[in-house]
């Protein structure tokens, strides 16, 4: 016996016996009536046709960024520019995924996956954001379309996965309104050429993050650090051409296609769940996300957001507001970590509880273990808005994840992390919210942002010198979910 199983045995089954010499198999057929047989915990089963996938997105794996006429994107430029990303990584070669999709698609296809979300990257389509289309730019995606059916795998394609023409950003970016109507058009040709393959469009994704970070904490590209009252109207054109490419998608793409968003509307869960706190929660998650999935959802900024922003408040017309609110077909929730709420009397009716320092994050220091959010993101949203129809399009986590010479990656944080999460999405669709499928972030490690290789979120590692995948302990757990359809 080795000194982890006797130390193991010895919680089990008390010190005396752990103390024998006999070896294991003996000792735990003498204990065999004390445990109860079989070991196996109770089944979780998700409805039949549950939609199991997994996502990456464009400048995260492609790399090729120089190939087929693809121009210049803001990513490019920040990650090129020094000090801007850990260790200086760009994403120039990533996953070299643009060349090894087949390869990608054979590794879902061994997993299960029935379906595959992933981002097509603008400036390949239109090299200078608008203008004149890149015959060429379309090219790889088709490859890679008919490679993923042929394998009996259903595309979900997000179009702005934060890769922004360059051209377009030195003309203002977000800040100037022709961007919206720019992606709109972009967003209505790529639909009009994919949609004979592509049923499910997500116009962008997390709105918030691409705002935030890039133009107002100046950690994402393009690395700006705004004033509130510009990052409030640049917010005011992200969601109006959000709105604008909802419907140049519905009026170029072929019939039956489903237009939706990704976005990471923040889940706020109640800390105690009580009806009082229950309902500050519902309360919160309206006006935490005013500005990104609210305001899509109601074609309405809500009063208190427009109330705490004052004379920084965006300057809108009442058309525009009724393009933002254009109906979607789904709602795609991306979902990391909740902020928890409790009931106030204050005049938001609610409070966020404050994380201690102790509480458990994963590798990413902002990666929260918070399983609970995935119970309450699609449960509010179904509350609030009567959504019929809700994918969960990212969920996942960052680990250490080492290679060990025998080629396994232990990654049972991230096992952990899923199993729990995936628990709470089983609550969820058991009570009858309406979620319909799970895109795990991220089917290979990729190319992470600012933090660039450094954090992998992948259930495949990835050796960026070979380019050698190889599946983690994880990658294994989910295969074992989707093959039983539940969790077990
Ligand atoms: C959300 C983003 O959509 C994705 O690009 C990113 O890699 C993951 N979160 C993890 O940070």
């Amino acid at each position: 016996m080795t000194n982890f199983s006797r130390r193991t045995f010895a919680r089990l089954f008390g010190a005396t016996a752990a103390a024998s010499s006999l070896p294991l198999p003996a000792l735990a057929a003498g204990f065999k009536d004390a445990i109860p047989q079989p070991l196996t915990p109770t089944t979780h089963h998700f409805p039949q046709g549950f939609l199991w996938g997994s996502a990456t997105a464009s400048y995260q794996v492609e790399g090729a960024v120089n190939e087929d006429g693809r121009g210049p994107s803001i990513w490019d430029t920040f990650s090129h520019t020094p000090g801007k990303t850990a260790f200086g990584d760009t994403g120039d070669v990533a996953d070299d995924h643009f060349h090894r999709y087949a390869e990608d698609i054979q590794i879902m296809k061994n997993l299960g996956v029935k379906t595959y979300r992933f981002s097509v990257a603008w400036s390949r389509v239109f090299p200078n954001g608008s203008g004149t289309p890149n015959p060429r730019g379309l090219d790889f995606y088709n490859r890679m379309l008919d490679t993923l059916l042929a394998a009996g795998i259903q595309p979900y394609c997000t179009l702005y996965h934060w890769d922004l023409p360059q051209t377009l950003q030195d003309n203002g970016g977000w800040e100037n309104r022709d961007t919206a109507q720019a992606f709109a058009d972009y967003a209505g040709y790529t639909a009009a050429h994919l949609s004979d393959r592509v049923k499910h469009f997500m116009t962008m994704n997390e709105i918030r993050t691409f705002v935030e970070l890039g133009y107002r904490d100046g950690v994402h590209a393009p690395g700006l650090k705004l004033t509130a009252a510009r990052v409030a109207q640049l917010n005011h054109y992200a969601v109006l051409g959000h709105g604008l490419a909802v419907q140049a998608i519905r009026a170029s793409a072929k019939p039956g296609t489903k237009v939706g968003l990704a976005e990471n509307a923040i889940p706020t869960a109640p800390v105690i769940e009580t009806p009082e706190h229950i309902e500050a929660a519902t309360r919160a998650y309206r006006l935490i996300n005013a500005s990104f999935l609210t305001v899509i959802m109601e074609g309405r900024y809500h009063d208190l957001y427009l109330k705490q922003l004052g004379s920084d408040a965006p300057k809108f017309t009442a058309a525009e507001m009724k393009t933002i609110g254009s109906p979607v077909d789904f709602l795609g929730l991306n979902v990391y970590n909740p902020a928890y709420i409790r009931a106030s009397n204050s005049e938001k009716g609610y409070e966020v509880v404050p994380s201690p320092a102790s509480y458990p994050h994963m590798y990413s220091p902002w990666l929260e273990f918070g399983p609970e959010g995935i119970y309450w993101s699609p449960k509010l949203a179904t509350k609030l808005w009567n959504v019929k129809e809700i994918f969960i399009t990212e969920n996942g986590a960052s680990s250490t994840d080492v290679l060990t010479p025998e080629g396994e990656v232990y990654d049972t944080d991230r096992v952990m992390f899923l199993r729990n999460y995936l628990t709470q999405l089983h609550r969820a669709v058991s009570e009858g919210v309406p979620v319909k499928g799970y895109f795990l972030w991220s089917l290979l490690d990729n190319y992470e942002w600012a933090d660039g290789y450094s954090k992998r979120f992948g259930i495949h590692y990835v050796d960026f010198t070979t380019q050698k995948r190889t599946p983690k302990l994880s990658a294994k757990f989910y295969k074992e979910v989707i093959a039983r359809n539940g969790l077990a």
